[in-house]
């Protein structure tokens, strides 16, 4: 089970609201682990496919915030959220054409290291511009 906790938080409901629900999915993830579904081609990339569309959602929502302030990481923080879903796309065409690829567990590890890591490295740091701190 991953936890939201305070440590990712950005200072802004919103944002955090929707880190929270990003978890919720990868939690969807690792509870088909525990299932028969685990080895379910078609349930795997339905739940990616989820994480995807949250995922762009989000993206695009977090880049209006902090486009419109003088956080001066714009360009390499857009660029992360680029790669990250071609991640996401490719493991869902991997799937979906039934090439040989990565089960719940790796894909689960894979996600929430990936989407932790953002959090703290990259959406951290415009805390100071979206909160006004910086102008
Ligand atoms: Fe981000
Ligand atoms: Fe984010």
């Amino acid at each position: 089970m991953i936890e939201w906790t305070p440590r990712f938080s950005v200072s802004d409901e919103t944002i955090d609201m929707q880190h929270q629900k990003l978890f919720s999915i990868m939690n969807d993830i690792i509870e088909a682990m525990k299932t028969s579904k685990a080895d379910d081609r078609a349930f795997i990339s339905e739940i990616l496919k989820r994480l995807l569309d949250y995922t762009e959602y989000h993206f695009r929502e977090e880049e209006i915030k902090f486009n419109a302030t003088t956080y001066p990481k714009k360009t390499e923080h857009i660029r992360a959220h680029k790669e990250f879903i071609k991640k996401v796309e490719e493991m869902i065409s991997k799937k979906d054409k039934g090439i040989p690829s990565l089960n719940a567990i790796q894909i689960s590890n894979l996600t929430y290291s990936w989407l932790s890591n953002h959090i703290l490295n990259f959406d951290k740091t415009y805390t100071d511009y979206i909160t006004g701190k910086i102008k």
